[in-house]
């Protein structure tokens, strides 16, 4: 079957619309930690936990973007192509913009990221696309979205915009090579826990006493400047 696809950007003003897309975000979520459980840092254990208040909080952090792919039937009129409708197919989190001194990160071996004034910093996390209906450009079409609104949001500064992914996940490095990110050195889980704002992901001691799986440096980081 084909469809209409649309990118949205949750909207967090309204309570009540807020509250029900939060239940779809939480579903939504919940099936990408299920199916790719091995892409995200976080998983199906922690956040299946979360309650319907936490997922609404989730949404309405400070800084926090969520991209969301919907899909219609074929039929579907422009004006009913609305965010509340449809199905969640797949979303993706823009986070900032950050100033530099909390997104730099002194020991990647990446560039040094601009001075504030003139450039806006960006990081991207959490893209997932359901399985049947990958392969259709619905996740470059989530990525392209939030490098709009970063864009838009830099108010003519340059637009600094970086992902942290799995070494291995070479489908990621490809897709994020095609629309213009370049390698800019390697991180810890730690950092990209702090980076995406899943600072409650990391111990009490902050890895620590586990530094093997905290701060040994085997993320690959990638950004794009424009
Ligand atoms: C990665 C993912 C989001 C791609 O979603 P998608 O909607 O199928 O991607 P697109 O159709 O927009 O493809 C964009 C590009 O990605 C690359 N790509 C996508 N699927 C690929 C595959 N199976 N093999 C190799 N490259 C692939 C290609 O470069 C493709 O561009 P092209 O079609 O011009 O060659 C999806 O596979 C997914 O959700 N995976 C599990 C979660 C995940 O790994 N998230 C990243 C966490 S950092």
């Amino acid at each position: 079957m084909s469809y209409i696809y649309k990118i949205h950007h949750v909207p967090t003003s309204d309570p009540v619309l807020l509250s029900f897309l939060a239940g779809k975000f939480a579903a939504l979520r919940l099936s990408a930690l299920t199916i790719s459980a091995a892409a995200f840092s976080s998983t199906f254990a922690i956040e299946s936990a979360f309650t319907a208040t936490a997922w609404i909080a989730r949404l309405k952090r400070q800084h926090v973007h969520t991209f969301i792919a919907v899909a219609y039937a074929p039929s579907t009129n422009p004006e009913e192509q609305t965010i509340d409708a449809g199905d969640w197919i797949g979303s993706a989190t823009l986070l900032g913009p950050s100033p530099k001194a909390k997104y730099h990160l002194t020991e990647s071996g990446g560039p040094e990221p601009g001075d504030d004034l003139a450039e806006s910093k960006w990081q991207m996390t959490a893209v997932y696309n359901s399985p049947e209906h990958r392969g259709k450009g619905i996740a470059k079409m989530l990525i392209k979205g939030a490098l709009e609104f970063a864009g838009a949001a830099g108010e003519g500064r340059s637009t600094r915009v970086r992902i942290m992914i799995h070494p291995d996940n070479v489908v990621v490095k490809k897709l994020y090579d095609g629309l213009g990110f370049v390698d800019a050195g390697n991180c810890t889980l730690a950092e990209a826990y702090l980076s995406n704002f899943d600072d409650d992901m990391l111990p009490a001691d902050q890895g620590r006493s586990n530094p093997e799986k905290y701060w040994s440096r085997q993320g690959l980081v990638m950004e794009r400047s424009s």
